[in-house]
């Protein structure tokens, strides 16, 4: 172990033992190899290992595939036009640079807590709670905003089978002309009751639900392509470069969720080989889908006609196949890919949190693992209840750019923490190297900041305030309970 990843030691002042300064405190970083100790030591229990290489990159896939392509969609094509092909190249590329500097720490340090593990273990301690703050952002809000689309699906689904719908009343948050987004709160407790009967089944599950949605977006392209005319391609920059940009950032949020894997570090069975495997292959699946329905479903309809829709795809499929029948299996295909995002995104939010309680900057509560199940039980009924309550009440617009900032955010931090690992610890074993080093996180930095730039003035208040609100938990909690603070006193 070098000496730059040993804690800051108690220094002698006046022949006593002083605990180390504030600004030591704050800078200090968890060795590495302490963090992989503890993942196999927790003082609450351990995590079983059960999920191989496929079930890792169906957990990324699973997070990641949902909302954007179904819903947001219908959002950003209106700003780009056709162009929105190009608008999607432009969100993978961002994240394609962050996913492979994701995937070189994934397999040099395979802990639960993701980004916030790498940053604890490169930048310390202070960086470390801000990322773990915005990853609460990038899946606990996520959750909720992702939800909140899941209930817009179940409605168009219900129509289009029983024809009835659940009235606004109770499917929208008070903001959107409702009182309580009831399907919302539904999908994330019946996520709930799938995680609490332990991660092996939740995987079953979830693979289950990951080629169903991959096989409807495939049986979309099929159905819509008969519908596709040469005309809707022009123009194809109706808005310009700057409609195109702005339509990046809005999908953004469609590849929220390829680093879900990474958070799944202490129940891989092979977590250094698998894991980085399923980060880039999840990207590159997920990048390929969303170009190919991209285009198919501006080739089918007029990019002006997606203003105001809000299950986007299945009236691209209704139009171009002139038969309900199939939009109304989308929908179904729909229901059941955002259950999936919504089930993956709470898994990993709930193993984030379990890795901030081991280092005791959160309540032990989050990292008591079940003896039976090797559920994280109390957690994930805590996690649950949260994002549910939030999902139901607050709407899908403002939590999708809100997760966008605070997930670019972690992003940004990953990019940073492989070029220090680097430098710090050149000779550690790892199993992936993002190449062109230190360009490539260096170009990942970089467009995740710039994409933040883009963000409007109303989400980076919100941002500035959630950034607020967790500095004063963490001087308040954190840093007085911090494990590595109290072995340094
Ligand atoms: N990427 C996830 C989705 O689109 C958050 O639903």
């Amino acid at each position: 172990m070098l000496e730059h990843d040993t804690p800051p030691p108690a220094v002698k002042r006046n022949g006593h033992l002083q605990p180390p300064s504030l600004g030591v405190r704050l800078m200090q970083r968890k060795p590495v190899e302490r963090l992989i100790a503890e993942s196999s030591h927790g003082e609450g229990g351990s995590l079983r290992r059960s999920l191989g290489m496929w079930q890792l990159t169906m957990i990324s896939v699973g997070a990641t595939l949902g909302t954007g392509i179904f819903v947001v969609l219908g959002e950003a094509v209106p700003e780009a036009g056709p162009a929105i092909i190009v608008s999607f190249v432009i969100a993978g590329v961002t994240a394609l640079f962050s996913a492979l500097s994701y995937a070189e720490l994934a397999g040099a340090v395979p802990v639960s807590g993701s980004s916030y593990s790498y940053t604890y273990a490169t930048m310390g301690e202070l960086v470390a709670w801000v990322c773990g703050w915005c990853l609460l952002l990038e899946y606990g809000v996520s959750v909720a905003a992702v939800a909140v689309g899941w209930g817009e699906y179940l409605n168009e689904l219900l129509d289009g089978t029983i024809g009835v719908t659940i009235p606004d009343a109770l499917s929208a948050p008070p903001g959107d002309g409702g009182i309580v987004n009831l399907p919302a709160l539904l999908v994330v407790l019946l996520a709930m009751v799938l995680l609490l009967g332990g991660v092996r089944e939740s995987a079953r599950a979830n693979t289950i639900m990951v080629i169903i949605k991959i096989a409807a977006l495939v049986m979309f392209c099929v159905v819509a392509y008969k519908g596709v005319s040469a005309g809707n391609y022009t123009p194809f920059m109706p808005l310009g470069v700057a409609g195109v940009s702005a339509a990046g950032t809005t999908l953004f949020f469609s590849y929220i969720g390829f680093d879900a894997a990474s958070t799944a570090g202490e129940e891989a069975k092979n977590p250094r080989r698998d894991m980085p495997r399923a980060i880039v292959l999840s990207l590159l699946i997920v990048t390929a889908l969303y170009c190919l329905v991209a285009a198919v479903a501006v080739g089918a309809m007029p990019w002006q006609d997606f203003e105001g829709s809000e299950a986007a795809l299945a009236g691209v499929m209704k139009d171009a196949s002139g038969q309900t029948f199939w939009a109304v299996l989308l929908s179904a295909g729909a229901v059941v890919a955002i259950a999936s995002v919504v089930l993956t995104v709470l898994y990993g939010q709930t193993r984030i949190l379990f890795a901030m309680s081991r280092d005791g900057l959160v309540p032990k509560v989050f990292s008591r693992v079940h003896p039976r199940t090797g559920a994280l039980r109390a957690n994930t009924i805590i996690v649950s209840l949260f994002c549910g309550t939030l999902a139901s009440v607050v709407p899908l617009g403002q939590l999708a750019d809100a997760t966008s900032i605070g997930t670019l955010c972690a992003f940004a931090l990953v990019n940073v923490a492989v070029i220090v690992l680097r430098r710090t610890r050149p000779d550690m074993p790892r199993t992936f190297r993002t190449p062109l080093f230190p360009l490539f996180p260096a170009v990942g930095f970089v467009l995740c900041v710039w994409r933040m730039v883009d963000l409007d003035t109303a989400t980076w208040t919100v941002f500035g305030i959630w950034m607020l609100v967790g500095l004063v938990l963490y001087f308040s909690y954190g840093l007085r309970r911090s494990q590595l603070t109290n072995l340094t006193k």
